[in-house]
């Protein structure tokens, strides 16, 4: 399927690594020029490095800019050109009991997984509502829905995002912008492939048994029962970045292995 990304500017939130990362790769394979995002220079010339190893014709930059400093926000948005795909990415999270977590806990992960998000899409959907076209999408969480018990602060900040994706696809009516928000599942990220090498190391397991005994013990809803390769939620991100996707519009798409449940 040819999606007409050619010509097209996407921004990445948090594409360093992990599902960001792999949407920078689908993006660019489909003919788009993408702009990256990490914390600091070093990560992000080293993912450049990799991207450009497999796209060496493409046009791929990246910006360093810490989410959590609205300043540095701030400065990675005078220096972004025309973005026609913004695709809100960047998310974090700390396993923690309700009690234990605190004010700035709750703030951090409000400023990187909301505040990105709102800051920079009241600076490019006006942009995209001029030039009459635009994607902007939210990279949520099944946790949004889920709410596991050591997750609430970053369960509640994903839920966040859908409320203000549903409110910014209402400002779009009758222009060739839309907005959604992409609920992913357990993804295998470089993150994940960590986490369960260390456990495994702890428990004396294999990593492919502990993987197995999360979806048994704890993430018991999924239909998939394994995690979803990056690829997988890469692909359809990009789908929905694409003008093929011009109907779909103030939505939220689940690739959640059926995690969530209910027949919407
Ligand atoms: N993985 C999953 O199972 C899963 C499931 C559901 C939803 N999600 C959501 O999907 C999104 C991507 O998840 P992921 O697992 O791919 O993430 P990840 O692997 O943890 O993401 C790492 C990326 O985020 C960047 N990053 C971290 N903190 C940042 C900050 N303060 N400012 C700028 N960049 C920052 C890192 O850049 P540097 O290290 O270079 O700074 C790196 O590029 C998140 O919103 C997450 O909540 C993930």
């Amino acid at each position: 399927m040819e999606l007409n990304l050619r010509g097209k500017t996407a921004f990445i939130s948090g594409s360093t690594s992990g599902i960001g990362f792999a949407t920078a790769l689908t993006l660019l394979q489909e003919g788009a020029s993408v702009i990256i995002n990490g914390r600091n220079q070093e990560g992000i010339n080293n993912a450049l490095e990799r991207l450009k190893s497999q796209f060496p014709q493409s046009n791929i930059n990246g910006i360093a800019a810490d989410f959590s400093n609205p300043k540095e926000v701030q400065l990675l948005i005078e220096k972004l050109p025309n973005i026609d795909i913004l695709i809100n990415n960047v998310g974090i999270y700390k396993s923690q009991t309700f009690f234990e977590t605190t004010d700035d806990d709750w703030q951090n992960q409000m400023e990187v997984n909301l505040m990105s998000g709102v800051r920079l899409s009241r600076n490019l959907l006006p942009k995209m509502l001029e030039r009459n076209w635009g994607r902007i999408l939210f990279i949520s969480s099944e946790c949004a829905s889920l709410v596991p018990e050591d997750l609430i602060a970053y369960s509640t900040t994903k839920a966040s995002l859908l409320a203000i994706s549903r409110g910014l696809a209402q400002l779009t009516k009758g222009k060739g912008v839309t907005v959604n928000t992409i609920i992913p599942g357990s993804t295998l990220t470089e993150g994940a492939v960590d986490f369960l090498e260390d456990v495994a190391e702890k428990e004396n397991k294999t990593k492919e048994v502990v993987a197995n005994d999360f979806f048994k013990e704890v993430r018991t809803s999924s239909l998939l029962q394994r995690f979803a390769s990056v690829d997988e939620v890469a692909s359809t991100i990009t789908y929905y970045s694409s003008p093929l996707a011009a109907a779909t519009n103030g939505a939220a798409i689940k690739i959640d292995g059926g995690s969530i449940g209910g027949i919407l």
